[in-house]
């Protein structure tokens, strides 16, 4: 979910909004605001995306100069306009971000003390802890202290009070929280980006930081409610919101923003005229240091780092652990201190990835970030940033994110195979030259969009696909299937081609289309027995090679798509691009909302 607040010196409702357009990406099940209009309490709530609240506006406006809003990703309660936010009592108007995880008592003590709720959500019960507080004669800051002692769980909240015009307070444990500083004006966001065009000046609180704001400035206690100072900083959100020039839509645009974006991330880590690969300033990490890495991420930034642990092990004989964050986060990993751990995320905000992210820092280890968002959480609380330079990524299924991630990820392992001496110099010069041409292999990839729309209308028929591929092609099998799902709401599995025959071959017949994404590498051959085995029981084969592999493959698929001949350490970076725009151009055949799928969220804040 995603919250603002703002003290402002005229009406709010259409500031609140324009920032909750761009906190849309952590949800959008319903959204609503609140302001203060003569000291009462009044909001708008609607269901669904942020252009239903829009138009609810449009049709009955909202004056006042205090506010607050909220976008919501349903965690207790269906999406509707009851569970949305903000929720408030006659006192008190409350948004919140994250899990209250001792609610349900909570809500039977705040009923035995006759408080009637209106809705199913955790955050209910908040606004009611806090106005019994404030009608037993506690001033707005003692009775927010004394309810947030009682809170168990992750959280971020912006409180709004009947009756005070010039205060909001915000709070935070687990669950960012951005103060912003404006001329006369004051701010609260789930993060800058919310805050870009009202202000760059950002206070971060800290974990179990409270704020009292009021138009003059913000009073900042730490979890024991003692004052404290939290730096102000400059931040370089960009105060623009992209849009979708020429394309359908915002993932079309990404997807073909993929050779510019590549070549941005990767001249930060190639030294062309070195033929090296360079950390990033304030990023050098020794890996000569480092017995092990440990990798953790969710979603598609998971199948990235799961093809990075490929590469780090194949290129720099360095082990990797990797597991999904939330996991991860629970499984009690024993780690070495010093040691490497890797978060991958594109938002910087994934509240799993960031929980896994404290735990190895707790353990003692290093902390490195591959993110796309500098200004987020995970990029302030790691030791070393690896910046992917994809841009802002809108659609909610990420691509462009993705490919930069593993450019990071394949740079990093050729660096640390120069530092650890499991590569030669000119070695190194080799895979450089490879990554260097990766923007070029990504505009020839796209040129076969035509030929891979060909694909979504039969697709489209299918109600389950399979998607194989072995070695660094596994986990893009892995995530050709995530994507498609995502999108377009087909059942999807990527498994491993050598593990075929080990289950998912029982469900393979006339009427099951199977993905195979086959670049011509050292595995090709294994793989083209495993899709004989998929021809002899009458699959649908969709093979996804190149042309040394379409020669080489003595088989006639069903359909196959044939990029370049492209070398194979860099060949799931390519290869991801066909893979995406299949399920691109299926989803649309499908008619589905491809930006903002169902039930999704950009980036999920809660656990
Ligand atoms: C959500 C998104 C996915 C994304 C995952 C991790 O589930 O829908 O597209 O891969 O979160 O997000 P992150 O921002 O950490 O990369």
């Amino acid at each position: 979910c995603g919250i603002v607040g703002i003290l402002g010196k005229a009406d709010v409702a259409g500031q609140l909004v324009d920032a909750l357009k761009r906190l849309e990406y952590r949800g959008y099940d319903s959204a609503g605001v609140a302001t203060l209009i003569d000291g009462g309490l009044v909001s708008r709530r609607a269901e669904g995306k942020l252009r239903n609240l829009e138009a609810k506006l449009e049709q009955s406006p909202l004056a006042g100069t205090s506010g607050i809003g909220h976008t919501r990703w349903a965690t207790h309660g269906a999406p509707s306009v009851r569970n949305a936010h903000p929720h408030a009592t006659t006192r008190v108007a409350v948004v919140h971000n994250g899990i209250i995880e001792n609610f349900l008592e909570l809500r039977a003590e705040v009923e035995a003390r006759g408080c009637r709720l209106e809705s199913d959500t955790d955050t209910e019960v908040v606004a009611h802890l806090i106005t019994l507080d404030l009608q037993a004669g506690k001033t707005p800051r003692e009775a927010v202290a004394a309810t947030l002692h009682r809170l168990k769980g992750a959280f971020s909240f912006a409180i709004l009070f009947a009756g005070e015009d010039d205060l909001m307070i915000g709070a935070r444990r687990g669950s960012p929280l951005a103060v912003g500083h404006g001329d006369g004006e004051m701010y609260l966001g789930s993060d800058a980006i919310a805050l870009a065009p009202f202000t760059d000046r950002i206070t971060y609180l800290e974990e179990g930081d409270w704020a009292v704001l009021t138009r003059r400035g913000v009073e900042i206690f730490d979890e024991n409610d003692r004052p404290v100072e939290r730096r102000e900083t400059a931040t370089s959100a960009a105060a623009t919101l992209v849009d979708k020039g020429n394309f359908r839509h915002f993932m079309a645009k990404e997807i073909h923003e993929q050779p510019e974006v590549l070549g941005h991330t990767l001249s930060r880590y190639l030294d062309l005229t070195q033929s090296k690969t360079v950390l990033p300033k304030g990023a050098e990490f020794d890996f000569a240091s480092c017995e092990r890495l440990v990798i953790s991420a969710c979603g598609t930034a998971y199948y990235a780092g799961l093809i990075g642990k490929y590469w780090f092990e194949t290129i720099a004989r360095l082990p990797v652990d990797i597991d999904i964050a939330s996991e991860f986060r629970y499984r009690e990993v024993p780690v070495k201190a010093g040691d490497l751990a890797l978060f991958v995320s594109q938002s910087g905000e994934t509240a799993d990835t960031l929980a896994s992210l404290r735990y190895c820092k707790a353990q003692g280890m290093k902390i490195g970030a591959v993110v796309n968002v500098p200004e987020s959480t995970i990029a302030r609380e790691a030791d070393f940033v690896f910046p992917t330079i994809a841009g802002r990524e809108i659609g909610v299924a990420s691509t462009k994110a993705f490919v930069c991630q593993l450019a990071v990820l394949a740079s990093l392992a050729v660096h640390a195979g120069r530092v650890r001496g499991t590569i030669s110099d000119e070695r190194e010069a080799e895979l450089v030259r490879m990554l260097a041409e990766i923007p070029a292999y990504a505009v020839k990839a796209l040129r076969h969009e035509v030929e891979v729309e060909q694909l979504a209308q039969p697709l489209s028929k299918s109600q389950h696909v399979l998607y194989l591929g072995r070695g660094t092609s596994f986990p893009l099998a892995m995530e050709g299937a995530l994507k498609l799902k995502e999108i377009s709401y087909i059942h999807a599995e990527g498994y491993a081609a050598g593990e075929l025959k080990h289950g998912p071959i029982a469900l393979i017949d006339e009427t099951m289309p199977v993905v195979i994404v086959a670049p011509y590498d050292g595995v090709f051959e294994k793989t083209v027995s495993n899709m004989q085995e998929v021809a002899a029981r009458g699959g649908r084969i969709i093979l996804i090679t190149d042309q040394r592999g379409a020669e080489e493959s003595g088989l006639q698929a069903w359909k196959t798509i044939v990029l370049p001949d492209v070398p194979a350490f860099i060949a799931p970076i390519v290869h991801a691009i066909p893979v995406q725009l299949l399920a691109y151009h299926t989803a649309v055949f499908m008619g589905t909302d491809v930006d903002q799928p169902r039930n999704l969220a950009k980036s999920v804040t809660v656990e």
